[in-house]
């Protein structure tokens, strides 16, 4: 089937970010991803994207209470959701999970704060208990980064929950993503809020968009030196097979996201938390896109925000099968905020076909 992907095509006005892929640039709502990752935390990104502007210390402390509190309720409704935490894969668990959420029981004016915390508390909960523990009850009093470390059972120094902040405001929103269009889809027929989150998820689930991160750990695991990072690349190329983390439909450069993420490793090996998989990461980065650029030197492949992620989240303490889910966790606050824009003042989105196929036989009158 000849598509070209809408590659190119504009399909909403938005305030919320730019994707400059030929400069390499993000900006969320008037502010460089650099600086946002670098000065702000989670709960700040979600005001700047729900509300427009980033918030003052009093503000930033009610939406951080108010979040918590979230959480709190989230964690509560665990026993309502049957089996969905069971299942074998983090993105089952939490398209099922989420699904048990009805808009019409939630307030509107709650359904961004309960929605996001039940992401990260549904998606930690999912961990424990693949690891055959209890779920561990949110503490209202800490920031979003901070307490999800803590219910997935990692070591949350304010080391690693800097760093993992550092991702969430990084991940949290990025133009006209799949898993963005989908819920802006979804929001445009004016269904509710629960369907366009459990639709990106959905979207957010496949290796060419959030799934890339876990295959990035066990591309670097299997390399394990950078001396063998040649022969392992030329291997999988000669095998059809797409080097994860590398490619962006939008960035003809490096994904700015990539360096933000990796200088959020280096700050946490300054702190004293090594991760060995960063040297690895930058080796492996290097020969991949000499690789590629060898085979198509017409269109420049480089690192995307996934080949970092791997390399964060791991160091943070999390475990590869969270890693999609980790993105969730963060994404979600884009997602809600473009659900709004979409119905502030968009149109039902109904894009048109090209039939192809054959059609009906014409009886010629004789
Ligand atoms: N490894 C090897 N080849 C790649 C590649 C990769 N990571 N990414 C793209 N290519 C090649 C494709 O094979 C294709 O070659 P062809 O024309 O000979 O078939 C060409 O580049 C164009 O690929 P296409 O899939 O049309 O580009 P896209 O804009 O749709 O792709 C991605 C964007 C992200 C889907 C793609 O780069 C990819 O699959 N990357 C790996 C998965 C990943 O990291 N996803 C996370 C994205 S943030």
């Amino acid at each position: 089937m000849d598509s070209n992907g809408l590659e190119g095509v504009v399909v909403a006005n938005t305030e919320l970010s730019d994707v400059d892929g030929e400069r390499g640039r993000l900006v969320i709502r008037g502010h460089d991803v650099e600086q946002l990752a670098l000065h702000h935390d989670f709960e700040s990104v979600c005001a700047l994207l729900w509300r427009g502007a980033l918030p003052d210390a009093a503000a930033h402390a009610t939406l951080r209470t108010a979040l918590g509190w979230a959480r709190v309720r989230a964690f509560e409704r665990l026993p309502s959701l049957g089996d969905a935490l069971a299942a074998a894969n983090a993105m089952d668990a939490l398209r099922a999970a989420l699904a048990h959420l009805r808009a019409d029981e939630i307030a509107p004016t709650e359904l961004k704060l309960e929605l996001t915390a039940a992401v990260a508390v549904f998606a930690a909960a999912w961990s424990r208990l693949r690891d055959g523990l209890p779920p561990l009850a949110p503490d209202a009093r800490l920031g979003h980064a901070k307490d999800y470390l803590r219910m997935a059972g990692a070591d949350a120094t304010a080391d690693r929950a800097r760093a993992l902040d550092a991702y969430l405001v990084t991940a949290s929103d990025h133009g006209m993503n799949a898993s963005t269009f989908t819920a802006r889809v979804v929001a445009s027929t004016h269904s509710d809020a629960v369907s366009g989150v459990v639709a990106a998820i959905g979207a957010l689930k496949g290796p060419l968009h959030g799934g890339a991160p876990g295959p990035v750990l066990a591309m670097l695991d299997a390399i394990g030196t950078p001396e063998h990072a040649g022969r392992w690349i030329a291997c999988q190329l000669a095998a059809g097979q797409r080097i994860m983390g590398m490619g962006h439909r939008v960035y003809r450069v490096r994904d700015p996201r990539a360096a933000v993420l990796e200088g959020a490793v280096e700050q946490l090996h300054a702190a004293g938390v090594r991760s060995d998989r960063l040297a690895l990461a930058r080796a492996v980065e290097a020969v991949a896109v000499a690789s590629l650029g060898e085979r198509q030197p017409e269109r420049r492949l480089a690192a995307n925000v996934e080949f970092y992620t791997a390399v964060i989240l791991d160091a943070v303490g999390l475990p590869q099968a969270l890693f999609s889910a980790t993105f969730a966790v963060a994404r979600v606050a884009g997602w809600l905020a473009h659900i709004d824009e979409q119905l502030a003042g968009g149109r039902l989105i109904r894009p048109a076909s090209r039939y192809v196929g054959p059609m009906p036989e014409v009886c010629e009158a004789a």
